[in-house]
C-alpha cells in the first residue's frame, strides 16, 4: 500500500507540476502554435524595443552588470527569428527582427561599442543571420538602409581581410581587435564562418571568389588538424605553438557551422541534373555520421563538453549551441536531400526530448534528456527550443529552400562592402620580447588546461578547457 501510494504521488506530480509543453509533432499546426509560446517566452528577454533601451542586443555584456549576454548572443537571437518566420509565417517579430538586424549592422557588424568583446566570430554570428534573411526572402529593409546582401558581404570581406598566414599557415584568430584576449587563439569557430559565408554567399550571387575562399578555410581547419580524420571537429590552439597544441573541446557550434557550410558547397558544385560526386559529399556525410553519433549519442543533443551526466558546465554562450545545431543541419537537408532520412529521424528525437524539458508554459530548460524541466532558464535555452521545433517544418509544405540571385532573392548586394573596415589588418607581429612574458602565461595556462583535459578525459568525460569568456580583463 504504502509503494502504491508513493507511486500516485510521483504520478500526480508528473502530470500537475511537470506537465511539459503540449505539442504533437506530427502537426505542423501543433508545432506552430507550441512555437509561438516558446517565441513569446525568447522575446521576454529582450528589451531592446523598449525606451531608452539600445535595439539589438540582449541585455549584457556580462561586466556591465545589465545581464548575462555577449553581443553576439543578439546576432543569434535574430537569425532564430528569420528562421521562424520563415517556417511559420509568423509575422509578430518581423519589425524588431529588422530593426535589430539593422540597428547593430554599423561598420559591418563592428559597432564601436562592443569593440571590448568583437570576435570575428561574433560578428559572423550577425552576418550569418543576415545572409540568412536573403535565403529566405525575409523582408528588406528600405533601400536607403543596409541591405542583408551587403551585410553579409562586408562580414565576408572583413574575415578574409583577417586571413594570415605567418602562424599556422593560414587560418583566422578568434578576436578581432588586438586588445582582446583570445587574440593568440586560431580556432575553429571564425575560420568556420568564413567557409560558412564563403560557400552561401557563393551559392546565392554564382561568384567562385566566395567558393574559393570557402575550399581555402576547409582545406586549413583539416590541414591544421581541427577537422581529424574521424571527423570531430576540435576548438582552436595558440598561433605560439604554430597550432599543434590543439583544445580537444566539441563543441556543437563549430561542427554545425561547418555542416552547413559544406551542404552549401555540395549544392553550388553539384548540378541537379547529375548523380557525379563532388568534393563535398564525402566529408559532408562523414561529417553529418559523427556528428549525429556523437552530440545525439540517444537521439536527443547533448553539449558534450561542459553537458556532463551529473552537472551542467555551460556559460552563457554555450547554453545556446543546440539551437543552431539543430536550425542548420535543417537546413542542409534542403541543400543535401540525400542526407534528409537520417538527419530529420535525429531532428524528430531530438526535439521531442526538448518539448519535454519544456513546462506547459512553454518555459524550456537546457537539459534535453531527463524527460522534464531542470529549472535552467535563459534566453540561450529558450532560443534552442525554438530552434528546434521550427525546424521541423523544415519539409513542410510552403517551405522553400534557400533562395539565390536567380531563383526569387531580392537582396542587393555590394561585392565590396567592409573592405576598408579592418580593425585588425595584416599579419600577426612577430613574438617579440615585449609580448613573451604574456605568451608565457598563455602557454601555462593552456598547460593547466590541457593537464585538466586529460584528467577529465580520464573520468571517461570531457570540460571545456577554455572558457568562451572574454574581453579585457
Ligand atoms: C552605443 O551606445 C550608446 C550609448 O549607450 C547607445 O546610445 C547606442 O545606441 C549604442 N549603439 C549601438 C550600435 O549599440
Ligand atoms: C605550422 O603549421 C602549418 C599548418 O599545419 C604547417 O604547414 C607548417 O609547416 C608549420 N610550420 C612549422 C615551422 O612547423
Ligand atoms: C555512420 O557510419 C557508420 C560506419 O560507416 C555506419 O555504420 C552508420 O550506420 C552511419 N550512421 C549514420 C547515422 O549514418
Ligand atoms: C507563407 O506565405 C507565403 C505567401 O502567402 C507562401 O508563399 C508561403 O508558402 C508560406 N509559408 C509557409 C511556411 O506556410
Ligand atoms: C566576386 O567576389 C569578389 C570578392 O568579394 C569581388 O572582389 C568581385 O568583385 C566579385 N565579382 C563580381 C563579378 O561581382
Amino acid at each position: 500500500m504504502a509503494g502504491m501510494a508513493s507511486l500516485l504521488t510521483i504520478l500526480l506530480a508528473a502530470t500537475s507540476v511537470y506537465a511539459a509543453l503540449d505539442v504533437d509533432l506530427d502537426s505542423a499546426n501543433s508545432i506552430q502554435s507550441a512555437a509561438k509560446v516558446v517565441a513569446k517566452n525568447l522575446l521576454s528577454y529582450y528589451h531592446g524595443d523598449e525606451p531608452g533601451q539600445i535595439p539589438g542586443i540582449l541585455p549584457g555584456p556580462p561586466d556591465s552588470g545589465r545581464g548575462p549576454y555577449y553581443w553576439w548572443e543578439g546576432g543569434a537571437l535574430w537569425g532564430t527569428m528569420v528562421d521562424y518566420w520563415h517556417y511559420t509565417n509568423d509575422t509578430t517579430y518581423n519589425a524588431i527582427t529588422t530593426q535589430a538586424l539593422v540597428f547593430q549592422s554599423e561598420n559591418s557588424y563592428q559597432p564601436r561599442n562592443w569593440t571590448g568583446s568583437m570576435g570575428n566570430d561574433d560578428k559572423g554570428f550577425w552576418a550569418m543571420s543576415a545572409m540568412l534573411a536573403a535565403e529566405v526572402g525575409f523582408p528588406d529593409p528600405p533601400p536607403d538602409q543596409p541591405q542583408w546582401l551587403a551585410l553579409a558581404q562586408g562580414v565576408f570581406n572583413q574575415l578574409a581581410g583577417g586571413w594570415e598566414t605567418t602562424y599556422c599557415a593560414g587560418g583566422l584568430r578568434w578576436q578581432a581587435v588586438w586588445a582582446n584576449n583570445g587574440i593568440d587563439y586560431k580556432n575553429t569557430i571564425p575560420t568556420a564562418i568564413l567557409f560558412n559565408l564563403g560557400a552561401r554567399l557563393a551559392r546565392y550571387t554564382g561568384n567562385e571568389t566566395y567558393a574559393m575562399w570557402a575550399e581555402k578555410s576547409w582545406d586549413w581547419l583539416v590541414g591544421v588538424g581541427y577537422v581529424d580524420d574521424e571527423f570531430n571537429v576540435y576548438d582552436g590552439a595558440h598561433y605560439q605553438n604554430n597550432c599543434t597544441e590543439i583544445n580537444k573541446a566539441q563543441f556543437s557550434y563549430n561542427a554545425a557551422t561547418l555542416i552547413e557550410g559544406l551542404a552549401y558547397m555540395h549544392s553550388f558544385t553539384s548540378s541537379e541534373s547529375t548523380t557525379t560526386p563532388n568534393k563535398w559529399q564525402a566529408p559532408l556525410t562523414s561529417l553529418t555520421n559523427r556528428t549525429l553519433t556523437f552530440f545525439f549519442p540517444e537521439g536527443i543533443i547533448i553539449e558534450r563538453p561542459c553537458e556532463l551526466p551529473t552537472t551542467v558546465g555551460c556559460n552563457t554562450d554555450q547554453l545556446s549551441f543546440k539551437g543552431y545545431m539543430h536550425r542548420w543541419l535543417a537546413t542542409s537537408t534542403q541543400l543535401a536531400p540525400f542526407l534528409a532520412p537520417t538527419i530529420l529521424a535525429a531532428l524528430r528525437s531530438s526535439t521531442a526530448g526538448a518539448v519535454k524539458a519544456c513546462t506547459a508554459e512553454g518555459t524550456c530548460g537546457f537539459r534535453w534528456t531527463t524527460g522534464e524541466y531542470d529549472g535552467s532558464t535563459g534566453a540561450g535555452q529558450q532560443m534552442s527550443a525554438l530552434a528546434a521545433l521550427v525546424s521541423l517544418l523544415v519539409g513542410g509544405e510552403g517551405v522553400g529552400k534557400p533562395l539565390t540571385g536567380v531563383t526569387g532573392g531580392t537582396s542587393v548586394g555590394d561585392p565590396g562592402a567592409g573592405n576598408g573596415h579592418v580593425a585588425v589588418v595584416g599579419e600577426l607581429a612577430p613574438v617579440t620580447t615585449g609580448d613573451r612574458a604574456g605568451a608565457g602565461v598563455v602557454t601555462a595556462v593552456l598547460c593547466l588546461s590541457l593537464v585538466a583535459g586529460v584528467v577529465w578525459m580520464a573520468m571517461d568525460e570531457t570540460v571545456p578547457v577554455m572558457k568562451r569568456g572574454k574581453g579585457k580583463e
